[in-house]
């Protein structure tokens, strides 16, 4: 049984320590390395220890995370303290840790981000953090709405011009900047504020947070938190589920934290994009035989903020035996390859979603057919824009789109 809380009996403890070294150490801290037998961490870590801490210091290799099995095996029956920078249960190694040795024994410091919102005065609850440590720098883009509070975990030295530079790309170059370097240690500086079109500083620190405030370019395309974004927002060549087909699509397809879609016939990107916009922990893989439009679904990726977005190019079905299991599947193209439907309704685990738009009678067919033998809802979805009729005004209707959209029942195989 997982204990209710960390058990200090456990054979890792791990401590966070901040810029100000051993002095902002607590003193339950300060015992725990003391006691102990073993001390791993950074090379910079270890040196902030005074004499008093005698345990074997063991340096982190780098990349670290694949070496922490192998480490703890290394050291097993003696008792570990293992050094991280500020909180280690926020974006630190106290995840790799609890993964690896199960129960540790957490001694926080806090946050550099704990200290970032006390000296901007802003509350923390109503602030974005976004890591950009070993992580794109586009994925920020997702995040920029006017008015938005951000602190940016900053990979090194070279993050601030980069958050610049993409602030700048995305129609944000009013927002305000400022660079927040060795948080609570002697060497603490803030630069800025200066607004991303201006920003000219050198490159400072690299253990910096970039904290932005959010102001949109009176002339950028406004981009809301929900599916359903304005069409203008992608590159395309016509191959675009529409933007009010697309929020239904969307709402049917019902994205959860954590999540995988598969989007087989990507076109341009957007049923995955959308699903991976509704929260940073959405994954999706998009399937796309045109080469071409698969360089294009990348480039919608990175500047809608999700960069991350796995796109395969090649044939559905051929490549769906390669991928993880999907929690919702979307078909927006390629519905008449022969197995396609079979294979995306084999691959999805009970209690998963599927979801199918098509514009042809040819697809409608396989759609009703799968509707009878499944259940499910089958929807007929039409969309009219009003033009000018002469002096007038009139509909003009887009193609409707069938919808066919089910979920895997754990008994039956099928269900609505
Ligand atoms: C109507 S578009 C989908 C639009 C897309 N949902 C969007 O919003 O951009 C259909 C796409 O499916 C692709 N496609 C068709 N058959 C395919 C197959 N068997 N495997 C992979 N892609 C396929 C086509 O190249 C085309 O780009």
């Amino acid at each position: 049984m997982t204990p209710a809380r960390p058990d200090p009996s456990a054979a890792v403890t791990v401590v966070g320590i901040g810029a100000d070294g051993w002095e902002g150490v607590p003193e339950t801290s300060r015992a725990a390395l003391r006691e102990a037998e073993v001390l791993l961490g950074g090379p910079r870590q270890l040196d902030l220890l005074p004499a008093e801490c005698a345990g074997e210091r063991v340096a982190w290799p780098s990349p670290l995370r694949p070496a922490v099995p192998g480490l703890l095996a290394a050291h097993s029956g003696r008792r570990i303290a293992v050094l991280a920078s500020g909180d280690p249960m926020f974006y630190g190694i106290g995840r790799a840790l609890t993964e690896v040795a199960g129960a540790v024994h957490v001694l926080p410091h806090p946050s550099s981000v704990s200290y970032a919102s006390a000296r901007l005065g802003w509350p923390l609850e109503d602030v974005e953090v976004v890591t950009l440590v070993g992580r794109p720098t586009a994925r920020l883009a997702a995040a920029l709405h006017e008015g938005r509070r951000l602190l940016v975990l900053s990979a090194d030295a070279s993050t601030p011009g980069e958050v610049a530079a993409l602030l700048r790309d995305r129609g944000f170059g009013p927002s305000r900047m400022r660079v927040l370097e060795q948080l609570g240690g002697a060497k603490e500086r803030t630069t800025g504020p200066a607004t991303a079109d201006d920003w000219a500083e050198e490159s400072g620190d690299p253990l910096n947070i970039v904290a932005v405030e959010c102001r949109r370019a009176p002339d950028a395309l406004r981009l809301g938190a929900v599916p359903g974004l304005p069409d203008a927002a992608y590159e395309h060549d016509g191959q675009l589920t529409k933007r009010h087909i697309r929020a239904a699509t969307l709402g049917v397809l019902a994205p959860a934290p954590g999540e995988l879609l598969w989007d087989i016939g990507g076109g341009s990107g957007s049923i995955a994009i959308e699903w991976m916009r509704t929260h940073p922990s959405c994954r999706a893989v998009t399937v796309e035989r045109d080469p071409v439009r698969a360089e294009r679904i990348g480039r919608n990726a990175d500047r809608l903020g999700v960069p991350t977005l796995q796109v395969v190019t090649g044939r559905a079905p051929a490549v769906l035996a390669e991928l993880p299991s999907p929690d919702a599947v979307f078909i927006g193209g390629g519905l008449t390859a022969p197995g396609l439907l079979d294979a995306c309704w084999e691959a999805l685990p009970a209690g998963g979603r599927l979801v199918a738009n098509t514009v042809t009678l040819e697809s409608e067919a396989l759609l009703t057919d799968a509707y009878r033998r499944f259940g499910g809802e089958l929807v007929k979805l039409a969309v009219a824009h009003a033009v000018p009729v002469g002096a007038f005004t009139g509909w003009r209707q887009a193609m409707p789109v069938t919808q066919w959209a089910v979920q895997k029942n754990p008994e039956s195989g099928a269900d609505r």
